[in-house]
């Protein structure tokens, strides 16, 4: 019998706001699943569709950028440039075979805890339901814990 699909997501998240909210929810003992592997980033802006194709073409089971709500962004619009970026990352996955809603972006701000905790269940919980990466039984992505 398989073992039980424990989907493995990338996390990018903006050191300003998400990141913040993600030490907020560790302080506040907010529970969620351990699935997601954050990368801090200075800002979602920063975080090119290069990154999230990549990502899923070796094997995450799903992407998800977390940044400053809009009009807080600490760069202006770093994430009003992330946001415009979601269609063109949306159809590009498409055309690869892959499911658009394995990638997702999502404001959180460094106070939102809780708001993190439950973005990360449901994005996990989404995850799940969609299963496994189809391009992850070409190559195996190894995760350490570092
Ligand atoms: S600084 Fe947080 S999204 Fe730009």
């Amino acid at each position: 019998m398989p073992d039980k699909f424990e989907p493995k997501i990338i996390g990018f998240l903006c050191n300003w706001c998400a990141y913040a909210g993600g030490d907020v929810a560790g302080v506040i003992r907010a529970q969620y699943p351990p699935n997601m592997r954050p990368i801090r980033v200075m800002c979602s802006g920063m975080v090119h569709p290069d990154l999230v194709v990549e990502a899923l073409k070796m094997g995450a089971d799903g992407v998800i950028i977390m940044g400053c709500h809009i009009g807080q962004c600490h760069y202006q619009d770093g994430n009003s440039k992330a946001m415009a970026r979601v269609e063109v990352v949306r159809v590009v996955l498409e055309d690869m075979g892959i499911e658009p809603e394995r990638f997702a972006i999502v404001w959180v701000s460094s106070a939102e805890g809780k708001r993190f905790a439950k973005v990360i269940t449901d994005f996990t919980d989404q995850i799940k339901t969609l299963g496994p990466n189809p391009l992850r039984k070409d190559f195996e992505l190894n995760f350490k814990r570092v």
